[in-house]
């Protein structure tokens, strides 16, 4: 069995659906002595083991596959209607361009079905690490994925959201702090999201949960990643500093607008997707967030053709630029570059059998 322990750096690279994920940087890092992650969110089961081939093509190190759990609190018909019709009259008054399709109503069935096929290829395809985010995975999928010799990791953004990952079998828990770049994980997507630091998430989940745990949020270099490690964690999880590193597909325009952000922020918005996300503000954040519903997948259809038509434009301000606190410290490097940054961390001592956290 896989364990954190193992790794020369205790750094993962997160996973990043939506294009920033590539096998290549999760064979970098895998490489270069940290946990790569391939993200499964929005790719067929089929595409998926695809990535997973062409990664154990790269590397020989180990690997963790991200999936989403289906929303156990679809949006409500009318929220996403109340969505589309504010969506559409912002767009024909500013001249946006793309297409807004009906709401989509069927993604939660269709969610549910690619959520079994996508387990049954990691069951028989046994990465390493399975990590689970927006929900809680039901007992049985963690023990068959835990049979078949596969860890399994649950991204929490509360205690009690860690308390029921471990209730219902989890190996290790990936501690999201409000930090974090890209969506919050949190179960429910339609509670207000819970404010808790990455530092603090991860002092509580490590004293009160017995398993190894992963912070996730606002790593902005080795001084931040140390304090996570010196509060508890087992290795620190960083998604936007590998945003920019050259192996990962990240959109042009993302891209430079996180190398070049000007005076843009991030602000915490569901007007992109229906889920509570960070992202560098722009145009779209300002206008809609008026509008915003708790809409999962419902607003992330909704929104597809005017985000794909902005990163076709190279439109920073129509786009979802997903960012963490931490953008300002991307720069325009390798993966290996960025990994490089977290040589000297130390990690914590091993505590004595029968302490709590990890
Ligand atoms: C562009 C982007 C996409 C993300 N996609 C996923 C995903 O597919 N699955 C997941 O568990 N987390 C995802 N996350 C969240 C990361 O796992 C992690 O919690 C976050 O990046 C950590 O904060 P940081 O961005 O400040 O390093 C994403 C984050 C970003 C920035």
């Amino acid at each position: 069995m896989f364990d954190l322990s193992s790794l020369r750096l205790p750094v993962v690279q997160a996973p990043m659906a939506g294009g920033p994920s590539t096998p290549q940087l999760a064979g970098a890092v895998a490489e270069g002595g940290g946990l790569g992650s391939l993200a499964t969110g929005y790719l067929s089961p089929a595409a998926a083991e695809a990535q997973l081939a062409a990664f154990r093509s790269l590397s020989t190190g180990p690997v963790a596959v991200n999936v989403f759990v289906p929303e156990q609190r679809p949006t409500s018909s009318s929220d996403a209607h109340d969505y589309r019709s504010s969506l559409e009259s912002w767009c024909r008054a500013e001249g946006i361009v793309g297409d807004i399709p009906a709401v989509p109503l069927s993604v939660d069935d269709e969610a549910r079905a690619d959520y079994s096929s996508m387990l049954a290829m990691l069951e028989r395809t046994a990465p390493q690490v399975v990590t689970f985010t927006f929900g809680l995975p039901g007992r049985e999928d963690v023990a068959r994925l835990q049979a078949a010799g596969v860890q399994v990791g649950v991204t929490v953004t509360t205690v009690e959201e860690a308390l029921q990952a471990v209730d219902h079998g989890a190996d290790l828990l990936i501690a999201q702090g409000i930090e974090a770049g890209g969506h919050r994980s949190q179960f429910d997507q339609s509670t207000v999201p819970s404010d808790i630091t990455t530092e603090d998430l991860v002092r509580s989940i490590a004293g009160a949960c017995g398993r190894p745990v992963v912070g996730a949020g606002g790593v902005d270099g080795p001084a931040s990643a140390q304090r996570l490690l010196d509060a508890g964690a087992s290795a620190v999880q960083l998604g936007t500093l590998f945003l920019t590193a050259r192996e990962a597909g990240t959109k042009t325009t993302h891209r430079t607008a996180l190398l070049d952000p000007g005076d843009r922020g991030t602000v915490l918005t569901r007007v992109f997707t229906g889920r509570p996300a960070r992202a560098l503000s722009n145009r779209f954040t300002t206008a809609m967030e008026g509008a915003a519903v708790a809409g999962y997948p419902q607003v992330h259809v909704l929104t597809g053709g005017i985000r794909a038509a902005a990163a076709v434009s190279d439109d920073p301000e129509l786009l979802h630029l997903w960012a963490g606190t931490g953008f300002a410290a991307c720069a325009d490097e390798t993966a290996a570059s960025v990994l490089s940054r977290f040589d000297a961390l130390r990690r914590p001592e091993p505590r004595a059998p029968g302490q709590s956290g990890v």
